[in-house]
Parts: structure tokens; C-alpha cells; sequence
């Protein structure tokens, strides 16, 4: 059990009023009424249901539902007893947190709802003293960067530019394929080949720690919309998974990618880092198309805060998302 589910408990706070003209007084009457409680199991149909209408379906809670529901920090607002929103709160490592899944029924938008389970996700995740605590969203989404700029109090940390794209569909080969034994170890995506290594972790992350995008991202590394500080613990955990893939030249790393399964889709591929001379990169360009034949993947995506990322996404045939620009993470000033 989390330091979160331990101190769960219902909150039927009053909150104070909001104003005088008509609106605030509904706004303050929702507030009033609105009680925010651990999610349990049997909220599962409603929230499904809810979420059904989010993004035109797309919406991701219900992936981690049940994963969300064991581990704590998932927050439900209930509104004369329906369910009208909800909130997750994720401590990603020691005092690190992370909230993420902010959503409002959209029958009940625009009446405070969001504002107010906002404000008492964020008062709960405080209370477990965070080192840290920060959040992202997109620069499309107005309300929710209102919500968590003016409302939450939360300030602009870094950002990102987005980035797609689709498999090609006759990816060249690593040249070297042939030259020496597979290095495959550990549940890697696919097998690697030399000038392709999976490089020891402490390698791996001092090229991070000396890479602008380390400077760019203030240290942190993307994953599929959550964004975790990057540290030798964390890198030793995404070698085990096979998800860390470097290129040599005369021995010395050159270029490193950091390429996991998509959160939400597990046959998309999310890149979480990329960088390094253009033969680095052009084996990795290479790598990614052979994994995506094998997985049957549809889409590629990841985030750059620096020039030199972005230059890697372009030269391995990613492009900037039409509409999204812009990843937008914040940080509360604790
Ligand atoms: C974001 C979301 C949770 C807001 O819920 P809600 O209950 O409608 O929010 P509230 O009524 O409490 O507040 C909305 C606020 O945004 C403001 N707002 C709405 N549209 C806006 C816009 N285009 N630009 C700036 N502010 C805007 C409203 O004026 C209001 O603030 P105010 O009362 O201070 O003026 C809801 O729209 C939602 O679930 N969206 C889909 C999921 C999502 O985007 N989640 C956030 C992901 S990070």
C-alpha cells in the first residue's frame, strides 16, 4: 500500500464562496456539494462511461483503471452521488509526484467542477510531502493550462515539441547485421547488432547528463505524457527492459535512444531520448523500422526540448504534430 491509499480518506470540505454574481454562487453551490473520495472498483462502469465521452473515446484512464485503483492516488468526485470527474496523483519515484487524468464529465463542465477537484487533488498530494510535484498538458487545452496556472498555482518548468510519424515501410537494415552475434538481452524490443550496443547504465546516463537535452528538459525524461526526473536509478530500470540502445564509433558511445512500447498502445513505439552523429542516428532510424515491421506499429511519437532532439526526431522521419505544438510541464513551488 502507497503512503497514498494510507491516508485516503472522503473529504466533505466547504469551500469557501466565490463571488456575488450569479455564476460564482452556482460555481460555489457545485463546490459546496461536491465530495472528493478514493476511487474504488465499483466506480469502474462510471467511470468508463465518462471517459467513453472524452476524446472522442480515446480517452486513456480506462487502460489504468484498475492498476490506479490498487496503488492509490486516484481520486473521484462525486456529485449527489454520480460520478462527475476524477484525478491520479503517481509518486514515480521516492517524493517524486506526478498528476495526471484530470477529467470532468462533460455534462458538467464549465461549473467549477474541474477547479475544485483540482484544488483538492492538489491539497491530498501535498499532504505527502512531495520533493517534487509536477504535471503536463498540451498548449491546445486552455482550460486545463487556466486551471493549472491560476487555480493550482503550478509554474512553467519546460516544454517540448511534439513529434510523430509513421513507420516506414521498407526500413533499411543495419548495414552490420551479419558482422557479429546478436546483443539481445534482458527483453529488449528487438535484437541489436554492432555498431549497436545496450550500453551499461552509467554510460548510458552520463551521455544523457552531458547532452543538451538534458539541459533543455531540466532532467527529465518523457515517457508517453508522464515526465520523471532522470537519475542511474532510473536509467538501470529501462536497461532491464531492454529499452536502452547506444552506437559506437571506435569504441566510444556516440549516440544513444531510449525507445519503449507506447503507454497506451503497446504496438506504437514512444521515444523517450535521441541523440547522436548522423551514422548513430541513422542506425537507430534503422532500428526503429525494423522493430515497428515486427511490432505492427502505426505510429511513432515522442518529445524534444532541444534543437539537437528535434534535428534526431526530423533525420529519423518524425515530424511536428499539426496541431499540438507544444508540451507544456509545470511544476508546483513547493
Ligand atoms: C479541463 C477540465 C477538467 C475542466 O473541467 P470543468 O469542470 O469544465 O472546469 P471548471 O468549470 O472548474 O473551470 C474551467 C475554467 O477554465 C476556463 N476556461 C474555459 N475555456 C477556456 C479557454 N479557452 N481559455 C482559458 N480559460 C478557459 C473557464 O473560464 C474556467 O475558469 P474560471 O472559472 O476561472 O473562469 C475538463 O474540460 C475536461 O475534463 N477536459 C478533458 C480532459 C482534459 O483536458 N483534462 C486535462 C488534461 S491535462
Amino acid at each position: 500500500m502507497t503512503r497514498a491509499s494510507r491516508s485516503q480518506k472522503p473529504e466533505p470540505r466547504v469551500q469557501k464562496s466565490e463571488g456575488r454574481h450569479p455564476e460564482s454562487r452556482r460555481t460555489a453551490a457545485v463546490s459546496r456539494g461536491l465530495v472528493v473520495r478514493p476511487m474504488t472498483m465499483e466506480d469502474k462502469p462510471a467511470v468508463l462511461q465518462v471517459s467513453s465521452r472524452i476524446w472522442e473515446g480515446n480517452d486513456y484512464v480506462p487502460l489504468f483503471f484498475d492498476r490506479w485503483v490498487k496503488q492509490g492516488g486516484f481520486w473521484a468526485a462525486e456529485l449527489r452521488g454520480r460520478i462527475a470527474g476524477y484525478g491520479k496523483a503517481t509518486e514515480l519515484a521516492p517524493g517524486e509526484w506526478w498528476l495526471e487524468g484530470l477529467r470532468v464529465d462533460p455534462a458538467c463542465r464549465n461549473r467549477g467542477i474541474g477547479k475544485e477537484l483540482s484544488r483538492r487533488v492538489l491539497q491530498r498530494t501535498l499532504d505527502e510531502r512531495p520533493v517534487s510535484l509536477r504535471l503536463a498538458t498540451a498548449d491546445v487545452n486552455h482550460e486545463s493550462m487556466h486551471i493549472i496556472t491560476a487555480v493550482m498555482g503550478f509554474k512553467p518548468y519546460t516544454q517540448y515539441r511534439f513529434f510523430v510519424g509513421k513507420p516506414a515501410k521498407r526500413g533499411l537494415e543495419n548495414g552490420d547485421c551479419t558482422a557479429a552475434g546478436s546483443t539481445r538481452r534482458s527483453g529488449g524490443l528487438s535484437p541489436v547488432f554492432p555498431p549497436l550496443v545496450r550500453p551499461a547504465a552509467a554510460e548510458a546516463f552520463d551521455y544523457i547528463k552531458r547532452s543538451p537535452e538534458f539541459a533543455a528538459s531540466k532532467g527529465l525524461l518523457q515517457y508517453t505524457w508522464l515526465y520523471r526526473q532522470v537519475d542511474h536509478r532510473y536509467i538501470a530500470e529501462l536497461k532491464r527492459g531492454g529499452h536502452v540502445l547506444g552506437h559506437r564509433k571506435a569504441g566510444k558511445l556516440d549516440g544513444l535512444l531510449i525507445l519503449r512500447p507506447h503507454r497506451y498502445r503497446g504496438n506504437d513505439l514512444d521515444i523517450s531520448f535521441a541523440a547522436g552523429g548522423n551514422r548513430a542516428l541513422t542506425a537507430f532510424g534503422s532500428y526503429l523500422s525494423r522493430v515497428a515491421r515486427e511490432r505492427g506499429t502505426r505510429n511513432i511519437s515522442g518529445v524534444a526540448a532541444s534543437d539537437e532532439m528535434a534535428s534526431a526526431f526530423r533525420l529519423m522521419g518524425l515530424k511536428r504534430h499539426p496541431r499540438m505544438r507544444r508540451v507544456l510541464v509545470y511544476e508546483y513551488p513547493i
